[in-house]
């Protein structure tokens, strides 16, 4: 009897061994470890990865003001029930915005003017995108998910010397143009509480989106906006809605791909990137990452990516975006087939192909179910616009500098664009953010997004090469240095500071005719989670100060290693 028992439990620890990891690990990675802290909470309550996912954002609001925000916007892709979803909560122009808002008597761009201060703020959208997410998938009471971002907020967190750092940066930079070190000047060590941040949340947790976009929260904004000569009014912020839209779905190289639709430019760019790359597989055929001819080769794909970025991409609502025509595999083909494998194409021959005519944060969450959410989420620049709404203390963005706000204008990220990303009031400005899901055999084998303005796209497209086309453990992948090339300047390849291609790599492309520029600033944080059937595996770039944690489910056998 005793014996038969014993078999019986024995065949339960095998059969939970056996069990794929996707079936029993849940795992999270944020930018920031009190986030991680409070997804993982969330998690072992009994959430889904939609409430981890919410846990995190309002935490992030807290304790990672450079990106995480109450007072910015972000996209969401998520894997829920096995169906692919997209929530679009991207800031919009506020009604009185005008296309040349920006611009002097003389049709110059006023410097900064779309970059600091109030004005430069689009209508937030994440206070709302996080609520219709929960709202459609969360299984704990939204005050749950909050609770973790408001003990945050009202008990106070160390300051790391990273938020410091970049702290006193802002404050230099800010200082005579907004109030921002009224409410950030931080140091490294200290204990910081948010006692006006803290009630904002409360007022979400028990009032909703409500409070936000109508209440007490509004009217501060409002206020705000009228002391600081910004746009944004009543109405703007009672219309605001998240949009649900349909991913942009691809098959590409054994995996089934799932990312960010316009708004975004990120989701086509990525599409546009791995399958360049897919039809010139034999160029890449043993060609190492980071290898000369690898970089030579991404650089050159990547020029034809941004080509078509500045021509044809906008807010679909406001024009027509060619999604078919610029994912097509003729077209990939084709665009493809231009590439000479060892020199550079001219820059003034890379055009637009179609024939008819510096802080956000990005975080991935995976449930035990094998739900997953990918959401990236922004203010634009480092601490956004470095305006705070007075009485609520949180900031507020400048996504205002993602409009083309003249042609031919570069902004903050260096690229330019038309007519399609003009401003109009309501519109949403274009975006790079690239909230990634791919699953394979219909389960979710990676997880993965970014911040880097325009180098987002070029980095999720290559954490995604390293690590699926060359067998590089998943840490090993988001290490790797990164490089990109987005057209303009001509020839020109970015670096990073501290991570850089070999020397003679570099010789080599600088005997093709490339320059190399480093951009003082490290290429995204990623955070990514990587699921096989036998392993789950969540990694923080080591770039930034990222936290992640794979949480093994309570019926684990003792031999499960994360
Ligand atoms: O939506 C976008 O593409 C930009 N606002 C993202 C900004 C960003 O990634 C800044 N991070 N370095």
């Amino acid at each position: 009897m005793r014996m038969t028992r014993y078999r019986a439990v024995l065949a339960l620890l095998l059969a939970a061994c056996a069990m794929p990891a996707w079936a029993n690990r849940a795992a999270v990675a944020t930018a920031e470890a009190h986030a991680t802290a409070a997804a993982e909470e969330v998690l072992r309550a009994g959430g889904n990865a939609v409430d981890a996912a919410v846990a995190a954002g309002f935490a992030l609001a807290v304790t990672y003001p450079e990106a995480g925000n109450l007072g910015g916007g972000g996209l969401a892709t998520v894997w829920f029930g096995g169906k692919s979803y997209f929530l679009d909560y991207r800031e919009r122009a506020p009604h009185q915005a005008t296309a040349t808002m920006y611009l002097d008597a003389k049709g110059e761009p006023i410097p900064n003017s779309s970059t600091i201060g109030a004005r430069a703020a689009g209508v937030p959208g994440s206070v709302a995108g996080l609520y219709e997410l929960h709202h459609r998938f969360g299984v704990l009471p939204w005050a749950h998910d909050l609770a973790p971002a408001i003990t945050l907020a009202s008990r106070g967190f160390v300051v790391p010397p990273g938020l410091a750092d970049g702290s006193a940066d802002e404050v230099t930079a800010m200082k005579g143009h907004t109030n921002f070190a009224d409410y950030f000047r931080v140091r490294a060590g200290q204990r910081f509480k948010q006692p006006q941040l803290a009630a904002v949340l409360k007022r979400i947790a028990t009032e909703g989106p409500d409070d936000f976009y109508k209440g007490r929260t509004a009217d501060l904004i409002v206020k705000t906006m009228r002391r600081d000569h910004g746009l944004i009014d009543q109405a703007d912020l009672a219309d605001y809605k998240p949009v649900w839209r349909t991913p942009l779905e691809a098959d590409t190289d054994g995996y089934h791909v799932i990312t960010a639709p316009p708004p975004s430019s990120g989701g086509i760019a990525l599409l546009q990137l791995l399958g360049m790359k897919s039809v010139r597989a034999a160029d890449f055929q043993g060609v190492a990452p980071n290898s000369a001819d690898y970089v030579h080769r991404v650089a050159e794909i990547e020029k034809r990516v941004f080509a078509d970025r500045a021509e044809y991409l906008g807010d679909p609502d406001f024009v027509h975006v060619p999604v078919a025509a610029l994912t097509d595999p003729s077209y990939l083909r084709a665009r493809a087939d231009e590439i000479d494998p060892k020199m550079p194409t001219a820059t003034a021959n890379v055009l637009p192909g179609l024939k008819e005519h510096h802080q956000t944060t990005h975080y991935s969450v995976l449930d035990r179910d094998g739900n997953a959410v990918a959401i990236t989420y922004t203010l634009n620049d480092s601490f956004g616009s470095g305006a705070v709404v007075r009485g609520a203390g949180f900031l507020l963005n400048n996504e205002m500098d993602d409009f083309s706000i003249k042609p031919g204008v570069p902004n903050m990220y260096g690229v330019v664009g038309g007519d399609a990303n003009a401003i109009a009031p309501g519109k949403r400005p274009l975006s790079s953010m690239t909230p990634t899901i791919l699953t394979k055999d219909g389960h979710v084998a990676l997880v993965v997004g970014t911040p880097g303005g325009s180098r987002i796209f070029t980095t999720v497209f290559q954490v995604i090469a390293n690590w699926r086309d060359t067998g590089l453990s998943l840490k090993d992948a988001v290490a790797l240095p990164r490089f990109h090339h987005q057209l303009l300047p001509d020839s020109v390849i970015y670096l990073e500071p501290k991570r850089t291609l070999d020397a003679s790599v570099m010789q080599n492309l600088t005997a093709r005719g490339y320059r190399f520029e480093d951009q003082g600033w490290s290429m995204g944080d990623v955070q990514a989670i990587s699921i096989t059937p036998e392993h789950v595996e969540a990694v923080s770039d080591p770039r930034g100060r990222g936290a992640s944690v794979v949480i093994p489910k309570e019926r684990d056998c003792p031999c499960a290693s994360p």
